[in-house]
């Protein structure tokens, strides 16, 4: 019996609720399959952890992650009582630099069961390869005077080795897929970053000829996964664009609580961090009426990581089977509960 070692970290507001619904699923689906098994460690950090010891995880936690298989976190944040930008770089994004977790992955599809707030849907399934180490989230600038005079810098930082490896992993991901990579660029705007962006791809496009290749402005891009979705296969992004593209492709679904997500470190020399494209939502956080699709369907690409594809179709199929019986919570506008739904899942995972 395999057994896979996995650090949780629920973190803030509905990740403390969601994130133990996902683990009883992904322990269901591994008792099905029979041949590996999780054993769960939980760690307590976050905001809570934050007022009363000044930090957001303890001086040896990256050192402590490293002793885990994988990383499986549900949200950060409570914006009230800390700033979310001492929260976050405390704990999310310093996991995701440290354990050098270069490439989010962001699937957004039409699901059966699920009706898109879009009138034309038409079938899409996209993914977004979002670079997850550099670009806009580059703490590199600063800030000089106050009041009137203040000046606030903040460099956006492109390396060609970044951003290479961004664009070869969304070129190797389209040939399992259809076949065609669009490039989110802004060259038209930002005079340094974009256009090298669009060489590198245009570049690294060149290795892979028999695959299409689509560059869209950012802004236009936005606008095409509304009005026809159904167009794009992998779509290659800096940190923020992706950022902002994948709550859009949330949303389009019917919710940003179902939107999956993965921090992958490719070279898996460090663990990979699973962790849903949603935050910690303090205006539903305690109700029990989170939705927890979201963080089940990102068990579901840990399941995919750890190579364990066919258990991870079981999950989805069970998403979509509880979805088609109408088993949904409020942002979907349903009116189940998150106890509900999680065990409709369980129910429906055979
Ligand atoms: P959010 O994703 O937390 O919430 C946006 C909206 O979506 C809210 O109305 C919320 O109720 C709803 N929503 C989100 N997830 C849901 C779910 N599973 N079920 C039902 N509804 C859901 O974004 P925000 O309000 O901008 O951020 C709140 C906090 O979370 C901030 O501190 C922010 O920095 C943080 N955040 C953390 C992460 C992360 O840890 N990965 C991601 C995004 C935001
Ligand atoms: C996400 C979140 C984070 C990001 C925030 C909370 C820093 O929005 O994972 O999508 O922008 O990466
Ligand atoms: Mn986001």
């Amino acid at each position: 019996m395999k057994i896979y070692r996995i650090a949780v970290i629920p973190g803030d507001g509905i990740g403390k609720e969601v994130v133990p619904a996902a683990m009883e699923v992904l322990d269901k689906a591994a008792l099905l399959d029979g041949s590996f098994q999780f054993e769960w460690t939980t760690f307590p950090w976050g905001c809570e952890y934050y007022l009363e010891t000044g930090k957001m995880m303890p001086d040896d936690g990256i050192d402590l992650l490293k002793g885990y298989d994988q990383i499986f976190l549900g949200a950060v944040g409570m914006p009230d009582l800390v700033p979310d930008h001492i929260s976050l770089w405390g704990l999310l994004i310093k996991i995701r630099r440290e354990m050098k977790q270069s490439i989010n992955v962001r699937p957004a599809k039409l699901l059966q069961g699920l009706p898109s707030p879009l009138r034309n849907p038409n079938g899409f399934d996209f993914v977004v390869v979002r670079e997850n180490s550099e670009g806009e989230y580059s703490e590199s600038g600063g800030r000089i005077h106050s009041g009137q005079d203040e000046v606030a810098i903040q460099n956006a930082i492109f390396t060609r080795k970044g951003t290479e490896r961004a664009m070869r992993y969304a070129f190797e991901m389209a040939k399992d897929r259809r076949q065609h990579v669009t490039s989110a660029t802004k060259s038209n705007g930002l005079t340094y970053s974009m256009p090298f962006w669009d060489e590198v791809f245009a570049e690294v496009g060149k290795y892979y000829g028999n695959i299409g290749q689509t560059t869209n402005h950012i802004d236009a891009l936005a606008a095409f996964l509304v009005m026809k979705p159904q167009v794009f296969d992998v779509i290659v992004a800096s940190n923020l664009f992706g950022d902002i593209l994948t709550d859009l492709g949330g949303a389009i679904m019917g919710s940003i609580g179902i939107a999956p997500a993965a921090n992958l470190n490719i070279e898996r020399e460090y663990p990979s961090m699973f962790e849903p494209v949603h935050g910690s939502a303090p205006d539903i956080a305690g109700k029990g009426i989170a939705n927890p699709l979201g963080q089940i369907w990102t068990g579901k690409m840990m399941l995919d990581f750890l190579g364990y594809p066919d258990v991870g179709t079981k999950v989805l199929n069970a998403i979509e089977e509880t979805l088609a019986q109408g088993v949904k919570t409020g942002d979907l506008g349903g009116t189940a509960n998150l106890r509900e739904v999680t065990e409709a899942v369980l129910n429906n995972l055979q």
